[in-house]
Parts: structure tokens; sequence; C-alpha cells
């Protein structure tokens, strides 16, 4: 489908996985024009694409995905050969505080910009879905693209709101779309209100762990890098209309990651054997908190050869070192915004 030479929009691209995906793109894609679209949300910042606004092939535009009349003076501007789609709120927590913005960026936005792909005729259309949307697993089993969408929280409906808008237009319009879902990712540049930053950095910190409900539900964890060659390989040779679970076959119960980070810094920063674990705080669980998740991507490995490359214990012990080593990007979100809503969501459990 796309080749190089091609022009590529990717929204979201100040978040936690449309950056990275922003900077593999650059580097893998030598030929291709990249546009970075974001609103600049609390979650998007400029520092996690620094150093690109040098390379002439990139440009960043600053739009909210809900805004048709923005984003039509853009499509009319470049010439898209693909959208990559991750703009979204994307935190479960914040869904639950307040749901009416998920409803309204995820479902509304990608409504917008399908709209504008359609009209363009764009020539492939990717949707970043969530595992989310397949509800909670038992203690067998793993989610397959036919596994039924039952969502449980409002971010995982709103998810599977959008990822239906794709296909209804896919269907309908015969846009070229394909859908990925994936797994928990961690990795550089993730937002601290996620399970595996929030703990480093309340590690370094010395403020309290705090661990949901009895800390054994499950995540399938897969290093963000392993994601965006998921995403590419299915915007490159994914089939139209067609959904993609992406994971790397790596569970673990909250707890368990918890105390791999607690010991992580504890060895990487010189603190006593045991100080950190000692932080964890069992608090009250999250609403409709879902058990358990395991993805089985099979369909995407053998369709397109993908694989994921990274060993889970080198990317945890990389993502530490990440966070130790850019403490200036950390320590300028938690003393903003971020503050408010982390002492209103934990002041309360
Ligand atoms: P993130 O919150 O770090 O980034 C989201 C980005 O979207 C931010 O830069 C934000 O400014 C931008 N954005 C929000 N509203 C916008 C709007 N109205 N217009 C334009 N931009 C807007 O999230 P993330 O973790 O990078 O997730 C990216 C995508 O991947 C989401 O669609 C999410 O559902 C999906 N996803 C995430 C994970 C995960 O583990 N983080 C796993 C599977 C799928
Ligand atoms: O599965 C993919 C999804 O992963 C993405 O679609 C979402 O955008 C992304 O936010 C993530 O959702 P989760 O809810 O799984 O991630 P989070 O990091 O919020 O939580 C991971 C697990 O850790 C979950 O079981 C809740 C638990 N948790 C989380 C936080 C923030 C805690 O026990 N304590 C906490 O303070």
């Amino acid at each position: 489908m796309a080749g190089t030479g091609e022009s590529i929009l990717v929204t979201g691209a100040a978040g936690f996985i449309g950056s990275n995906h922003v900077q593999y793109l650059c580097e893998s894609r030598p030929d291709a024009r990249i546009v970075a679209l974001d609103a600049l949300t609390y979650a998007g910042n400029m520092e996690n694409l620094a150093g690109l606004e040098e390379n002439n092939r990139f440009r960043f535009v600053k739009a909210d995905i809900r805004n048709a009349d923005a984003l039509t003076a853009l499509f009319e501007e470049e010439s898209f050969s693909l959208v990559v789609h991750f703009a979204a709120e994307s935190h479960v927590d914040r869904s639950i505080m307040g749901p009416e913005v998920f409803v309204d960026v995820n479902v509304r936005g990608t409504l917008v910009l399908l709209e504008l792909a359609r009209k363009h005729k764009i020539a492939r259309f990717c949707q970043i879905g969530t595992d989310e949307v397949y509800g909670s697993l038992g203690p067998e089993g793993r989610f397959t693209e036919q596994s039924p969408i039952q969502p449980n929280s409002p971010y995982s409906a709103s998810k599977a709101a959008a990822d239906h808008l794709v296909r209804a237009y896919h269907h309908t319009f015969g846009l070229d779309t394909v859908i990925t879902r994936c797994s928990n990712n961690y990795g550089p540049y993730q937002f601290p209100e996620k399970l595996i930053p929030l703990m480093i950095l309340n590690c370094v910190e010395g403020k309290p762990l705090p661990v949901y409900g009895d800390g054994k539900n499950v995540r399938d964890w897969i290093h963000v890098r392993d994601h965006c060659t998921a995403v590419d390989a299915a915007c490159r040779k994914g089939r139209a209309g067609e959904v993609y679970n992406i994971g790397s076959d790596n569970e673990w119960a909250n707890i368990d990651i918890v105390k791999r980070i607690a010991s992580l810094v504890e060895s990487k920063t010189g603190k006593p054997r045991g100080a950190c674990e000692a932080l964890i705080s069992y608090v009250t669980d999250r609403p409709g908190h879902d058990r358990r998740y395991a993805m089985d991507s099979l369909k995407l490995r053998h369709e397109t050869g993908w694989m994921p490359a990274y060993d889970f214990d080198r990317g945890l012990a990389d993502t530490v070192d990440w966070y130790l080593v850019n403490e200036s990007w950390w320590r300028r979100i938690i003393s903003g915004e971020y503050r408010d809503y982390y002492d209103k969501w934990y002041g309360d459990r």
C-alpha cells in the first residue's frame, strides 16, 4: 500500500506513542513527508518532537481534530496518502472523572478525520485502537480479532465507537482502512499518569506507590517501538478493512511490575535495598477495573512478517534509565496542570 515518496499525516504526534511513531517514520522513511498534528492538550508536549524541526521533510501543525475548518484547510494544502490516527484522550482514570471529552475527541474527532479522508480519497486510513475494546479476560485465553467488543470504561467505549465508525466508512464509502489494536505500551516519553512512569517517578521522589485493588490485574506489555513497527507493518502490508491485534506475549500482574520497578530504581540510584518497595500502598480499586488483557497477534505476524524486537527486562531497565536521565522533562510536567489531577484522583483513594 503505502510506499516511499508519500505524505503521511500523524495525529496525536506530540503524545507518547505518536511522537515515538514520528521519530520512527523520520528514521525509516527517508523519502516521506511527515506532517505531525496535535492540539497540545495536557498530554501533548513539543519537547517529545525536539530536533525534528531541522528536518525539511517534517512539519508540525497545532490543530484540534474536532476543528473541521482547520483540518479542511490542511487537507487542501497537503496531499496525504496515509493518515495514522493516534490523537485521543487516552487515560482510563480521567475518563472516569469526566467522560464527555472522551466521546467528543475520540468519536467526533475521528469522524471529522474520516470525512476528510473520504472526500480527499486518501489511499489509507489507519485507526490506532486498543485491546481495551474487547473488555476483560478471565485467567485463560487471549483476545483475537474475533473476540466480542465489550468495552468497560468510558475511554474504551469511546475507542470502540471510533473503531466502529472506521469500519462503517470502509463498508459504506469504500475508504481503505486498517484498525490496529495494541496492548499496554511502555517506553520513553510516556506521560507520568500511566502505571510504569508513575511508579518510576514516585520511587525516585520517595512517594507512595498507589496499587489499585489487590494488585493482581494483568496487563500485556509491549515496548512502544515495537508498537510503531507493528503499525507501520499494518499500514504497508495490511489488508483493507481489516483489524490487526498487536502484542508481544508479555503478561504481568501489576504488583510484580511495581516490585521490579522498585528494585530497578533502588539499584540504579543507590537507594537502600527495599526502600522503594516499602512505598507500595494498596489503594481503592479503579471502578470497573478490567482484570486481565492478553493479545493474540498471530494475524499481523502471519500476514506481514512483523515480530516484536524488545526483550522486556532490557526494555524496562532502559525505560527506568530514560526517566532518570530526562528528569527535567518530567519535572516540568509534574509541576503543571498534572499536579491538580494527581491530588484530585489520588487524594480520594
Ligand atoms: P497520549 O495521551 O500520550 O497522547 C495523545 C495525544 O493526542 C496528545 O499529544 C494530545 O495532545 C493529542 N490530542 C488529544 N486530543 C486531541 C485533539 N482533540 N486534537 C488533536 N490532538 C489531540 O496517548 P498515547 O498513549 O500516546 O496513545 C495514543 C493512541 O494510542 C491513542 O489513540 C490510544 O487510544 C492508543 N493506544 C494507547 C496505548 C497505550 O498503552 N498508551 C495502547 C493501545 C492504544
Ligand atoms: O491496554 C491498552 C491501554 O493501556 C491503552 O488503550 C490506554 O490508552 C492506556 O492508558 C493503557 O490503559 P491502562 O488502564 O491499562 O493503563 P494504566 O497505566 O492506567 O494502568 C495499568 C494498570 O495499572 C491497570 O491495571 C491499572 C493499574 N494502576 C494504574 C495506575 C495509574 C494502578 O494500580 N495504580 C495506578 O496508579
